[in-house]
């Protein structure tokens, strides 16, 4: 089910361990304080089925229309069975509906097949951030 996650909440420290687990600890990091800060003034989504958190990411609203998606992440049980792109097109309705309408994100090099099944448009060239290619892409909402 798609959920909102308050912040502070259960809900919220599990996606920071889910957050943790799958975007930093195969990097050989941890989950720095830069990449919470701030985090008390975006927004964060998941799908939790019986309490347990699934798939999460996070959104920073700039001023509006424009929204940057970040740290999504499936847990590697549940990837490739749908849950990333039920995630983000229920993100998108919020958004939409919270008057958005473009998002952007540095998405892996390795997840932009992800983001173009999903209408993803790549901006621009491959630069590295913790230590891996990413490329910049973004999406109009319609
Ligand atoms: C990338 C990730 C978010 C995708 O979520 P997911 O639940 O595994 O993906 P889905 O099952 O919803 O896939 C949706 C579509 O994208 C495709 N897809 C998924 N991962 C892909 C990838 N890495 N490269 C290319 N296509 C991919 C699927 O084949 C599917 O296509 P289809 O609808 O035509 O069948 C997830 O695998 C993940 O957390 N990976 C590790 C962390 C990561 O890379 N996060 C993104 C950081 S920018």
């Amino acid at each position: 089910m798609f959920t909102e996650i308050a912040y502070g909440s259960d809900l919220y420290r599990q996606s920071l361990h889910l957050r943790e687990q799958v975007l930093r600890v195969p990097l050989g990091l941890t989950l720095s304080a830069s990449d919470m800060a701030g985090e008390d003034q975006q927004k964060h989504f998941g799908i939790v089925e019986q309490h347990a958190l699934l798939a999460c990411l996070v959104i920073k609203a700039g001023r509006k229309p424009l929204a940057k998606l970040r740290q999504m992440a499936v847990a590697p049980a549940m990837q490739g069975r749908g849950l990333g792109r039920l995630l983000v097109d229920a993100t998108e309705l919020w958004l939409r509906q919270a008057g958005f309408d473009q998002v952007v994100l540095d998405a892996r090099e390795t997840a932009t097949g992800f983001y173009q099944s999903l209408g993803y448009l790549v901006d621009g060239p491959v630069f590295q951030q913790v230590g891996i290619p990413h490329r910049c892409m973004h999406k109009l909402l319609a």
